[in-house]
């Protein structure tokens, strides 16, 4: 078996105090807002992985065909000896280039989940006679200390969740990759694209009501780990798709007037009915904007894929020169 390392620079209590910082600024703030990385505890993770098998939400199947289709292009494209990916999850996808990718040496995945990449990293570490598997439990928007592994490196950031940051957070966070990556890497990004607001909506509120349970879910994490009385059913789910901006907007509609207790925080929380919480944003992309944002960033555009149906794009970048 191949050796399996898993470094920690989370620190055990970071993730209670970013939680707290987090609910505090965004609950008091005008609209009321939560960042979308409380959704994945573990039943959160659950559901998530539910809405990648609906009928409506196609961005996952989209990923993964691309994925099939064009893993020997990546993996020659790359030569790369180390494969770092971020908020690898279950690494599911990933299989694929794994397998495809004859030079490689090392592989990093890097997420806040613990069990995941254990589980993960343990069954890779298995299947891959000599392949150097080296978990990082990490946040991907905190500052990344990468081990040394053999270059190029190929840094693989799938799924569409460059979508869920900001333009000016995602700003930083591609300059922040950009820093760690030199000449001769390679950066593999997967982004769902602009499309008709019927599809996108019902991508985010899908019929059977999976989606609507996952975006509740942010109430029970907080709920739980902050002694918050939120009560679920008080709150309806809403997808908006804000056509100037190009994102879809996930809320929890307040549907009587209520006041949360926040404990943890020694915070009470006024609703008015019909307030809306804003849960999260998941922009949607045009080749030239993307372009536009990766050159910002340093990087040079190599390789554009999309499915057959052309709804979602996976992109390959050269590092600029320095
Ligand atoms: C995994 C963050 C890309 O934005 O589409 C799925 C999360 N939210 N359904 C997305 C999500 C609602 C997903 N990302």
């Amino acid at each position: 078996m191949s050796p399996f390392a898993l470094t920690r620079t989370l620190p055990v209590d970071t993730t209670g105090e970013a939680l707290r910082a987090d609910v505090r600024a965004g609950l008091t703030a005008k609209p009321k807002e939560l960042p979308p990385k409380w959704f994945y505890d573990a039943r959160g993770s659950r559901l998530f992985d539910e809405i990648t098998t609906l009928p409506e939400y196609y961005p996952t199947r989209a990923e993964r065909e691309i994925l099939l289709d064009r893993a020997e292009e990546i993996a020659t494209a790359s030569g790369a000896g180390t494969l770092i990916e971020l908020g690898s999850g279950s690494s599911d996808k990933t299989r694929h280039l794994l397998d495809a990718m004859r030079d490689l040496r090392a592989y990093v995945p890097v997420d806040v989940s613990e069990s995941a990449l254990r589980e993960a990293g343990e069954a890779i570490a298995a299947r891959h006679e000599g392949l150097d598997v080296h978990a990082l439990v990490a946040d991907f928007t905190a500052p990344l200390v990468l081990p040394g592994t053999p270059g190029p490196r190929l840094l693989a950031f799938l799924g569409g969740t460059l979508g869920n940051l900001l333009p000016v957070e995602r700003a930083a966070f591609l300059a922040s990759l950009r820093a760690v990556l030199a000449p001769g890497d390679l950066l593999l990004l997967g982004t769902d694209l602009v499309k008709d607001e019927e599809t996108l909506l019902a991508a985010y509120d899908d019929a059977a009501g999976v989606t609507s349970e996952f975006d509740k879910n942010v109430l029970h994490v907080l709920n739980r780990e902050l002694g918050a009385d939120f009560d679920p059913d008080s709150f309806r789910h809403v997808a908006v798709w804000d056509a100037e901006r190009e994102w879809i907007e996930m809320r929890l509609r307040a549907l009587r007037e209520m006041t949360v207790k926040i404990p943890a925080l020694d915070l009470t929380v006024p609703f008015a009915a019909g307030e809306d919480l804003r849960t999260e944003i998941s922009a949607k992309f045009r080749p030239e904007g993307l372009r536009a944002e990766l050159a910002a960033a340093g990087f040079a555009p190599a390789e554009w894929w999309t499915d057959r149906a052309g709804r979602f794009a996976l992109s390959l970048w050269d590092v600029s020169a320095d």
